[in-house]
């Protein structure tokens, strides 16, 4: 089992959950989506943020722009970025009608706002991307493999060339997000990327990474065994 060097970030938005994993620093950072705050019951978009912000002082969060009106998605950053230091603000790609973010992309970064720059599922998305980033300024770039990989289509191959497109901006991190399975760490690391975005129920099964299978295979049959006997089943 090689050594994990890839950076693992908490996708959610559950904050027992969230705050439970700062605390034993079972993660290097934090991810949220508005859909995942929705799915957690968030309706107050600020007090959450600040409550989380208040338990999350030392690894980089990020928290969504969520208006699909470029000049209300600039207010929104700017606001989100004033909450603490350890903030991506993150930007989709492209609002709801096509248009890609980038203009505003360059602006915020330019003035050295970390941002996570997200809901991208092409290489070309990540060109277009690059183009507005500079080597200087930290940046993330989320590429949602998962989502690639949903459609039928390997996504490892994009990824590596997602990497190699973004290596000659030192200070951008590559995010493989909208992850599935424990395999995708390794695929992810093996793939160049600095990041990977895991559920709960991912970090969950982080112990088995490596796991000897042939203990796994004694340990399903125990289990099978268990079930069987605590239904009392006879044939
Ligand atoms: O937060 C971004 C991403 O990880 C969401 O994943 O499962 O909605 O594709 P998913």
């Amino acid at each position: 089992m090689k050594d994990l060097t890839i950076k693992i970030f908490a996708d959610g938005a559950n904050k027992d959950d969230m705050i439970a994993a700062s605390r034993s620093k079972s993660v290097d950072g934090f991810t949220t989506n508005p859909s995942l705050m929705r799915k957690a019951g968030v309706a107050d978009y600020e007090k959450f943020a600040k409550e989380v912000l208040a338990e999350i002082k030392d690894v980089f969060i990020s928290f969504e722009v969520f208006s699909d009106e470029i000049d209300q998605m600039e207010r929104e950053a700017r606001k989100i970025a004033s909450w603490g230091k350890n903030i991506h603000v993150k930007i989709p790609v492209q609002n709801t009608k096509g248009i890609f973010t980038g203009p505003l992309i360059k602006k915020l970064h330019a003035e050295g706002i970390p941002l996570n720059i997200t809901a991208i599922l092409t290489v070309e998305q990540v060109k277009n991307v690059a183009s507005c980033l500079r080597g200087d300024v930290p940046s993330i770039v989320s590429v949602f493999a998962g989502r690639v990989a949903d459609t039928g289509v390997d996504p490892i191959s994009a990824m590596k060339e997602c990497a190699k497109i973004l290596k000659p901006l030192p200070k951008c991190e590559l995010l493989w997000a909208s992850s599935r399975e424990v395999l995708n760490i390794i695929q992810a690391q093996d793939c160049g990327c600095h990041i990977i975005t895991v559920t709960n129920d991912i970090i969950k099964k982080l112990s088995m990474l490596g796991k000897d299978l042939n203990e796994l295979s004694l340990d399903t049959v125990k289990t099978f065994f268990e079930d069987s006997t605590k239904s009392g089943f006879k044939i």
